[in-house]
């Protein structure tokens, strides 16, 4: 029975259907390639993936009204990972409306899906550390209130979940949602921390460090992120009323950014050259997830640590842009 899989063609998309079709499952990649960024990217991801027999890939919009069509014509269709969205905390200040089309219809549209598709099992969808907003206990726990998101894009993620219990509840959809925090590896993305201070410091360009280098993430290396998708696709919820679970998947580590910066500099041998900035609206100042529950419901355990993983991603980025 092949596994859809919405976003495909982005980072965590790309390593999600890679992971399935090592595993001999069917995939069913669906992505419109948003130009948000670099769409030769999203075609270098979908043309490793294509390499696959048992891989297809479909160029559409998840929001578009014929998405349960296009879904039905693939017969057998009982498992989606939705990970398609208009990603970015920034660029949310910028162009609202992609988040309102790709996050909040696009969600509903792949809801309406699971909904209709006959025989559905079991939907695993993206939502993110950002929903925790202004929160300031520390760490983050998927038990905490998370009424207060500070951009537009966690705004839509929170939604989202609020979305998937409502259809949890009406029409017993088995569901998880994923809190990501801070995802980086191979094949990243270009409008992530980690990819642009490593493209700045490799042309010996300055880096803007916001919050004067105040701040501190949870960064989850994306073979963990795998891991935990892949438990949660095989752990449908069974027999309750809203079958909706949520669970944190970070690397339960608050690394101060400037750390980052040095690991960096490190593997490519180069100094960085630092520009003190202010904090940029939008963002938050820490993160770091409490990841229990994971790791007793899916067996979560993050083994990678940044001292291991940038440097992995830095010889990635060397590889690939030659
Ligand atoms: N990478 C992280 O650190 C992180 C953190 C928290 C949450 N997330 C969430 O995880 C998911 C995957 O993120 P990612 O880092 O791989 O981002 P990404 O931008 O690389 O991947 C998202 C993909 O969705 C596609 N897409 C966007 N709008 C679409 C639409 N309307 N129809 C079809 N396809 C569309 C894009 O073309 C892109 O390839 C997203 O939901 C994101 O919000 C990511």
């Amino acid at each position: 029975m092949p596994v859809v899989v919405t976003g495909a063609a982005g980072f965590i998309g790309y390593h999600v259907s890679a992971a399935l079709l090592a595993r001999g499952e069917q995939v069913i990649g669906l992505d419109n390639l948003s130009s948000y960024y670099d769409v030769k990217l999203k075609e270098a991801r979908v043309a490793r993936l294509a390499a696959e027999k048992a891989f297809t890939f479909i160029r559409k919009n998840i929001a578009d009204r014929d998405l349960v069509e296009t879904l039905a014509a693939f017969k057998g269709v009982r498992r989606i990972v939705h990970l398609a969205a208009q990603a970015g905390v920034r660029y949310s200040l910028q162009d609202p409306l992609a988040y309102v089309e790709a996050n909040l219809t696009g969600h509903v549209q792949i809801l309406e899906a699971a909904r209709r598709l006959p025989a559905f099992e079991h939907l695993v969808y993206a939502s993110s550390s950002s929903v925790y907003g202004a929160n300031t206990k520390l760490p983050f726990s998927i038990d905490d209130p998370v009424d207060t998101p500070i951009s537009l894009y966690a705004a839509t993620k929170r939604s989202d979940e609020l979305i998937s219990y409502a259809y949890g509840h009406l029409f017993k959809i088995p569901q998880v949602g994923l809190r990501f925090f801070t995802v980086y590896g191979p094949w990243g993305r270009p409008d992530m921390a980690l990819y642009i201070f490593t493209r700045a410091i490799s042309r010996g360009e300055p880096i803007r460090l916001f919050n004067r280098g105040a701040m501190k993430r949870d960064f989850t290396y994306i073979d963990d992120i795998v891991q935990g998708v892949l438990a949660a696709l095989d752990r449908p919820s069974q027999g309750n009323a809203a079958p909706c679970r949520i669970y944190n998947l970070g690397n339960h580590r608050a690394e101060p950014v400037p750390r980052l910066i040095q690991l960096i500099e490190e593997t490519l041998g180069r100094k960085a050259e630092i520009v003190l900035d202010e904090m940029q609206p939008g963002d938050v100042h820490e993160t770091f997830a409490d990841i229990s529950a994971a790791e007793r419901d899916l067996g979560f355990h993050p083994r990678t640590s940044i001292d291991i993983g940038v440097p992995r991603f830095v010889e990635w980025f060397r590889a690939y842009h030659g």
